[in-house]
């Protein structure tokens, strides 16, 4: 059954804006396809495909020529991470054509009224949606933090839907827009005791590949702070496809279903996640920040290179709200006193690190090291963010 509009829906199909007329038309086949019957209003949308080594030459000409075509977005609308520091991509090695054509995509982005924020932390950033508020939301950690840990609803959407959303201001009501479909479809029993960061990462990475697309609930999780819930997030929705996922006792306390598929994961499946994850121990270059650091993140990894000396290059990658506040805090110079940088707008997959003399990368992230050997032709070192910075201090 085709889709159900409003007046105002089908004025927007017929708009004399071709903008508004092909974003609504995408949306109304996206709607069809998926079987929904109505438009949900959202409250904000998330752009992504916004680096330069994503989407090449057409997607900068394709973004100029919507903005041309009257492209303006109705919602708040932040942009996922940059192929580069916007500011600083010269220190960074970045290739002066690469920036040139980067810039061209910030300015497209602008011109729409897309907030240029570049991050994949839009909730640490000044983007915070309210339980069950409709977002259309595009990066994939970004989605799973918003539906698991802020309640808010959100498909994962691609960075056309997501723009189209954006400037329509409503996305089809299908999927996790649904509360039926807000459930968990398998049970994990932890039985670990999980660590740091890096664990919960590997916890996800495992989980992501077993349930791909379903949504997990944990059990025999202790507790877990805002930045292990990004980790974990991140990890199974880059190894498996999970958008939603519950933890017993600190996102969810209603207790899961009974007649759910059970799996465990215990010390023996910790331990060689984390060698799933490695493929070198040599590396060239440490990146935190995936997803973007919060400014905890960041002060842990000035405490412990205050004074000291890095024998090899470190990224700290965050927004540049939490730069900003990690610049006041006076980490930013200690790590950089240290031999660092800390970077905001981009991260080490959407930047173009292979052409910038990088083999190999240590991380403290699963999402990072399940893109990195692809996108970044980089063999990967993955382990805790102290363990990791003990290696490279002189
Ligand atoms: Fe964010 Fe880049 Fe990682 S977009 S989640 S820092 S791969």
């Amino acid at each position: 059954m085709p889709m159900d509009l409003t007046t105002d829906e089908q004025a927007l199909l017929e708009s004399d804006n071709p903008a508004v007329r092909k974003s609504m038309e995408l949306l109304v086949r996206l709607g069809d396809i998926y079987g929904a019957e109505e438009f949900v209003e959202i409250g904000s949308a998330q752009a992504s495909g916004i680096s330069y080594k994503s989407i090449g030459d057409p997607g900068v000409e394709f973004l100029e020529g919507f903005a041309a075509e009257g492209a303006e977005v109705e919602v708040q609308t932040f942009a996922n991470p940059a192929g580069m520091d916007i500011d600083r991509w010269e220190e960074m090695g970045v290739d002066p054509e690469f920036a040139k054509q980067q810039r061209r995509i910030v300015g497209a982005l602008r011109e729409m009224g897309v907030t240029v924020s570049f991050t994949c932390t839009p909730y640490l950033a000044g983007n915070l949606p309210g339980p069950n508020e409709h977002i259309a939301w595009a990066e994939s950690s970004a989605v799973s933090f918003a539906n698991s840990v802020v309640g808010a609803r959100t498909n994962r959407e691609g960075g056309p839907s997501a723009l189209a959303a954006a400037i329509t201001g409503r996305t089809p009501k299908y999927g996790l827009h649904l509360a039926e479909n807000r459930v968990p479809t398998h049970r994990i029993d932890v039985d670990v005791e999980l660590q740091n960061q890096a664990d919960f990462a590997a916890l996800g990475s495992w989980a992501g590949r077993i349930v791909e697309d379903g949504r997990p609930y944990f059990a025999g999780v202790d507790g877990a702070t805002t930045d292990e819930l990004k980790a974990l997030g991140a990890a199974m929705a880059a190894t498996g496809a999970v958008a939603m996922h519950f933890v017993g006792g600190v996102t969810t306390d209603e207790e899961p279903p009974t007649d759910l598929e059970t799996l465990e994961f215990g010390s023996a499946e910790l331990e060689a996640e984390y060698g799933e994850l490695n493929s070198t121990e040599d590396t060239d270059l440490i990146v935190f920040g995936c997803p973007h650091a919060s400014v905890d993140e960041i002060g842990q990894v000035a405490d412990r290179l205050d004074g000291e000396s890095l024998d090899r290059d470190l990224w700290v990658c965050a927004s540049g709200a939490v730069k900003s506040q990690a610049d006041r805090m006076g980490y930013t110079e200690t790590i950089e006193d240290a031999g660092g940088m800390v970077l905001s707008d981009t991260c080490n997959v959407v930047a173009p690190i292979e052409e910038m003399g990088y083999e190999s990368t240590a991380t403290d992230s699963a999402k990072a090291a399940a893109y990195l050997p692809g996108f970044g032709e980089q063999d990967v070192h993955f382990d805790d963010k102290l363990s990791l910075l003990e290696e490279a201090i002189e």
